[in-house]
Parts: structure tokens; sequence; C-alpha cells
């Protein structure tokens, strides 16, 4: 078999990169222990009103701790607007109740694809007073585009006085 040179060279080229990608998620894997993201549990999305998401909405669950549960579905999500006390810890449960959504809130590190069926669970402590939007960043249908809401982080007091 005739390899041309250069061919050759390419061949090389290619196969080394493959090789070095190979080796960053072995060692991503073994090393960092990097995985993907587990769903944190599962639930029927056609029954959403016998689980945890029957009533969504943010619950004050003592010692700092805010519990929020949300739906996503075609082309909203449930709750729209979240209130929390600055420097609480918020831990978020979402799911899908029709198709794949996304889930991002912008400056925090949170990034999640909402499969229907299971349940998406991040914790986020917001530092910082302020409004910050979350949206959906999966295409679901014609009104993906205006899938999003906003996290309202108040001063505690604000917040206390608001009430829930
Ligand atoms: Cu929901 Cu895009």
């Amino acid at each position: 078999m005739h390899i041309d040179k250069y061919e050759k060279y390419w061949i090389i080229a290619v196969s080394a990169t493959l090789g070095v990608f190979m080796a960053a998620l072995i060692v991503g894997a073994i090393v960092f222990g990097v995985r993907t993201p587990d769903a944190e549990g599962f639930v029927n999305p056609n029954r959403l009103g016998d689980t945890m998401f029957a009533n969504p909405g943010v619950r004050d669950v003592g010692n700092n701790v805010y519990e929020v549960t949300m739906t996503a579905q075609m082309w909203s999500f449930n709750p729209a607007i979240v209130r929390v006390p600055v420097g609480a810890q918020v831990d978020f449960f979402i799911t899908s109740s029709d198709v794949t959504h996304g889930f991002i809130i912008e400056h925090h590190n949170v990034n999640f694809e909402l499969v229907p069926g299971h349940i998406a669970r991040a914790q986020v402590t917001f530092d910082e007073v302020g409004e910050f939007q979350f949206i959906c960043h999966e295409y679901c249908g014609r009104l993906h585009h205006i899938m999003h809401g906003t996290i309202i982080v108040e001063e505690v007091d604000e917040f206390a006085q608001v009430g829930e």
C-alpha cells in the first residue's frame, strides 16, 4: 500500500491528538474524579401532583436552608420568581413535566439538563444581593426563547419583612 509522505504526517498528527484527548479523559476520570451529573432521583413526569413537585415553590426548612422545588414545562418555569435571603443555603430540586429543558443561573455554577422523570439537584449559596436570571438553554420548541425566570436575592431583614 502506498502512503503519501504528507498523508503519513496527518495520520500521525490525528492519532497523537486522539491519544491526548483519550489520556485527558482517563486522567480526568481517575485522578480528578470528573463525573457527568447523575439524576438525584426519579419521578413520574405524568403524576408530579403525587410527588415533592405537587406545590412548587420556596420552603424555609430551618437553619438558614431553603428548599426550592421547581417544574419546567413548555415554556415556563414554576415558580418563575424565586425569592431567597442572601447567604442562605438554597437547595434546588427541578424536574421537567414534558420535554427536555435546560436550566442555567447567570453568574452561578448551576447548569442542568432537565430530563422528564429525572430530578436535578443543586446547592447554591447566593453571596450577593441582586437579581439573577435563569434561562432554559436547551431548545424545547417554538417559544424556547421566552422560557426564563428570576432569582431575587434579598437582604436578610428585607426578606423577613415581606415574608413568604
Ligand atoms: Cu425549555 Cu428551552
